[in-house]
């Protein structure tokens, strides 16, 4: 693991430059909340028809709300919900004051459409400076940003994230892999804002351009936008000699910037609480869990005014937990979505899970994918994985054994496993495709 002082910087925090309620006491933190949810219930009720629908419906109004547990007699809100709306339903103003939209990607049906006032995107800017500083970053850094500019939020929400708080950006967006390698080369980035799995595609770049990756400028990877697992931090943090950085976000709730780690803990994404309430939830009764306890992460945002989101129901595992660096509570690293679990002859697995055990093994790469199929009425699972370059191919059905063993003794599945060529694996630019569903092929 990399030290605070890293490649002639020193990255250590500075408590002086903290917003002042990062490090407010609970009761601060909690009657701000409370303050703010008031708010957002009654704007929500007042101006988008969905909630007054939805409210009216559980017979809840916003007044019922005197204590934040009380949050938990309102109704929830689904992606669906926001896809009944399309495209611009879900606004609380009229769509002429709105200054910016973005839209998910809708892989699965109609894309989910999100806007922004200006206010919005003031706040946007503030909570994803914020989250950079937590990450080590400082005014006067270079940035290079491979995270997808256009209707994704990720590029343009840590553009300006970086600008405000006085970076210097690269926007060089994804994809042109031997560029990126080049841009580094050239501009000297300290920063790089990346999906993990890029990071990783770029890592290939490196090596196959013969330039050695821990010698790069990076000393700071913010790696967002898909689920990665410790193993994978420590693969990248020890291939590029930089600190990887945990931060989570989501379109409907602003997109990245709603929680992300600090450099000196290392130990999950700090929730910017003051604008993102959270709560994790059982997902099949919908019962609020205490913190600690896995379940359904859940956000209602406290001061957005174009699309306010209450109680939005992200799909993705998580736990609460107390915090450490700051005193706003921490998500524990995301296990899976509960869209990616598979189930395997009752058994619920994640491509988390197979991502863990892979990096085990020294003889393959972190590339891989799941392909789901149907055996004997049965969903049975094949786990296709790049050895790496130095993994003589008369190793290969070793590793396969080896793979399928470790399998069924960590999650006990039994899957096929199928080790391959580096480099066979499509890779992607932005979020990497694990699942690959052949049910029904
Ligand atoms: O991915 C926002 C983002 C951009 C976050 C850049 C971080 C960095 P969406 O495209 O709406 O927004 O996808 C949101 O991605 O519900 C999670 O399932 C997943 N996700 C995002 N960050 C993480 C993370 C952006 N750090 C969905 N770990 C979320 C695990 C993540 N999963």
């Amino acid at each position: 693991m990399p030290g605070l002082n890293i490649k002639g910087m020193d990255l250590s925090p500075r408590r002086d430059t903290l917003d002042p309620i990062e490090i407010a006491s609970r009761d601060e933190i909690a009657a701000l909340q409370l303050k703010r949810l008031k708010w957002s219930l009654a704007h929500a009720y007042a101006n988008v028809p969905h909630y007054k629908q939805s409210f009216d419906a559980a017979g809840v109004h916003p007044d019922d709300l005197k204590t934040l547990a009380d949050l938990s007699k309102f109704p929830f809100t689904a992606k669906d919900d926001l896809r009944r709306n399309f495209p611009f339903g879900m606004f609380a103003m009229p769509r002429e004051q709105v200054a910016r939209v973005h839209a998910s990607s809708g892989t699965t049906g109609k894309p989910t459409v999100v806007g922004y006032s200006k206010n919005d995107l003031d706040m946007w800017a503030g909570v994803m400076a914020r989250s950079l500083r937590a990450a080590g970053c400082r005014p006067g850094m270079l940035a290079q940003n491979s995270f997808g500019y256009g209707l994704f939020t990720g590029g343009i929400g840590f553009h300006y994230g970086a600008e405000r708080l006085g970076m210097t950006v690269v926007p060089v967006s994804g994809g042109m892999t031997e560029r990126q390698v080049k841009l580094i080369g050239d501009f000297k980035p300290d920063v790089i804002f990346v999906t993990p799995s890029y990071a990783l595609a770029i890592l290939d770049e490196f090596r196959a351009q013969g330039v050695d990756p821990r010698a790069s400028s990076l000393k700071i990877g913010m790696f967002g936008a898909e689920p990665w697992t410790i193993a994978m931090r420590a693969e990248l943090e020890e291939a590029f000699d930089l600190h990887g950085i945990d931060n989570y976000g989501l379109s409907e709730v602003i997109g990245p910037g709603v929680s992300c780690e600090c450099i000196e803990s290392k130990d999950g994404c700090t929730i910017w609480e003051d604008h993102f309430y959270p709560e994790v939830i059982d997902p099949f009764t919908g019962e609020v869990l205490p913190d600690g306890a896995l379940g359904e992460l859940v956000f209602t945002s406290l001061t957005k005014e174009a699309m306010p989101v209450i109680r939005y129901r992200t799909r993705d595992l998580s736990r609460l937990l107390p915090g450490t660096a700051r005193t706003m509570r921490r998500m524990e690293k995301i296990t899976g979505r509960s869209d990616d679990m598979m189930i395997i002859r009752g058994v619920n697995v994640f491509p988390s899970q197979i991502e863990e055990i892979i990096l085990k093994d020294a003889r393959l790469s972190p590339h891989f994918q799941i392909e789901l199929k149907r055996q004997d009425r049965l969903d049975a699972l094949t786990v296709v994985v790049e050895a790496r370059p130095d993994t003589a191919d008369n190793l290969w059905p070793a590793c396969n054994a080896d793979m399928a063993g470790r399998v069924k003794g960590l999650i006990g599945i039994t899957v096929d496993v199928r080790t391959v060529a580096p480099a066979s694996i499509e890779r992607s630019l932005g979020k990497a495709k694990r699942v690959v569903d052949l049910r029904g092929k």
